[in-house]
């Protein structure tokens, strides 16, 4: 294959998105729109990534350079500010906001261009507004206009093959033609778009890669259509999710097979899940979460940056953050890692075959050892040594008679006025 650059074009205000996070910035499945965007790019080996930025924003940490768009006049303006930075002799152009572009695509987008100035990837999809529609040469696979859905006249908008807003150019070729591009549009912007007649059309086999995000909704829909992709290859590797739409795997978790998700589970990024596992229903493993084999994360427990040894069990309303817990340890029902003292997160270590009784917390630094217990009820904040049980709660008194008593009222008034209001 030529040598090639990319361009990835992420200056765009995003004001259909009505909120304050930049569009490229806001996450598909835990990860960034841009991220995913990079990811696909580098799977076609460019010489160099460059993303177009506005003044207010860097994306350096994503990409090899960054270029600065002054002003936001239009996809084409944007990829001239980019210009002196395209060396290679082609370069693949990209809109930031298309997290589903697959590098499988880019890499048949770009050697289907050989031969040709430009190339661009199109789908056709069944409800096509908001997108760039593309009327071809006859019959041709080529380009003879591409034109914006807010200039489109009524027969134009029943059009429904679409630009998907990837395109690869030879680089002396656009940086010819993009003089020619003028605003004469309803947006008076300079469209890229003016710039492909006579690109070769090349087919998506997959039309969710071209779905771009504008607004919430299509972020919403993005991010159902990269969490079906993301547990069809799970499944396909043998984990069983009872309830694959009520299940909310991010990009970037590893889980074991024979493990079985169950419905309304979120696992988030950096997590890695061994095999075996019995996780939820309405488990929430937030990021860097690591367990064993055979490990059973029930209801409504919450776990955060910890490493979960095989064979342990924490089956009921639980929190464990900042913790490493060994194997086969027992988690009783509602035990708190107590870990963060309103400044500083602090760590917890459980030893092999501990025991954690119910509503136990653990208020961290603290550790216990291997084959040690915690009684039922107890706010442990001192270690609990090897073989020991650490019980930390007030004795129980029995009072006798006293149903009896209470049914004297003046027994009962004064008792409730002693005991139960004595803080007024
Ligand atoms: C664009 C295409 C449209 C295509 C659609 C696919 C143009 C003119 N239209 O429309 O044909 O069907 O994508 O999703 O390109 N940007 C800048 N600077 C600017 C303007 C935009 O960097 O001044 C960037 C944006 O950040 C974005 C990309 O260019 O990543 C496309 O801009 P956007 O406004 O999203 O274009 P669409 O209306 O979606
Ligand atoms: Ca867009």
């Amino acid at each position: 294959m030529s040598e090639i650059d990319v361009v990835i074009l992420a200056a765009g205000k995003g004001t259909r998105m009505k909120d304050n996070i930049p569009k490229p910035l806001h996450e598909v499945a835990g990860l960034p729109m841009l991220e995913w965007v990079c990811r696909a790019v580098r799977q076609i080996d460019p010489n160099n990534i460059i993303a177009v930025q506005s003044p207010d924003e860097d994306f350096s940490s994503f990409v090899d350079q960054t270029a600065v768009q002054k002003e936001q006049l239009g996809s084409a303006n944007a990829l001239e500010s980019a210009f002196d930075k395209v060396t290679s002799e082609k370069v693949l152009v990209i809109n930031a906001d298309m997290p589903l572009m697959t590098g499988e695509a880019l890499q048949k987008l770009v050697s289907s261009s050989e031969g040709f100035d430009a190339a661009v990837l199109v789908a056709s999809l069944k409800k096509p507004n908001g997108y760039g529609r593309v009327i071809p040469v006859g019959q041709r696979q080529v380009v003879e206009q591409i034109v914006e859905e807010k200039d489109a006249t009524t027969e134009q908008k029943k059009i429904h093959l679409v630009n998907s807003g990837v395109y690869c150019f030879r680089t002396d070729y656009i940086k010819r033609a993009i003089r020619q591009v003028t605003d004469d549009n309803q947006q008076e912007e300079y469209y890229l778009t003016d710039a492909l007649p006579g690109a070769k059309i090349i087919d998506l086999e997959d039309w969710r890669d071209t779905l771009g995000v504008n607004d919430q909704k299509q972020l919403a829909q993005v991010n159902r259509y990269a969490r079906q992709r993301i547990d069809d290859l799970l499944m396909a590797s043998g984990v069983a999710m009872i309830d694959p739409e009520n299940t909310y795997i991010d990009a970037n978790v590893i889980i074991g097979s024979g493990t079985v998700i169950k419905p309304g589970t979120v696992i988030e990024h950096d997590s890695v899940i061994g095999a075996d596992n019995e996780i939820g229903p309405f488990a929430h493993l937030r990021q860097k979460t690591v367990t064993g084999d055979d490990v059973h994360i029930g209801n409504f427990v919450e776990t955060k940056n910890a490493q979960i040894g095989s064979h342990t069990h924490i089956g009921h309303l639980s929190y464990v953050g900042d913790a490493k817990l060994g194997q086969g340890v027992n988690v009783g029902a509602g035990t708190i890692f107590v870990n963060y003292d309103g400044k500083n997160k602090h760590q917890t270590i459980v030893g092999d075959r501990a025991f954690i009784g119910s509503n136990t917390k653990l208020v961290a630094p603290v550790k216990i050892d291997d084959e040690a217990i915690t009684a039922a009820g107890s706010t442990i904040t001192r270690d609990v040594p090897h073989h020991s049980m650490g019980i930390a709660r007030q004795r129980q008194t029995n009072k006798d008679d006293f149903w009896k008593r209470m049914q004297h009222e003046d027994f009962a008034e004064e008792y409730v006025e002693k005991n139960l209001h004595q803080d007024k």
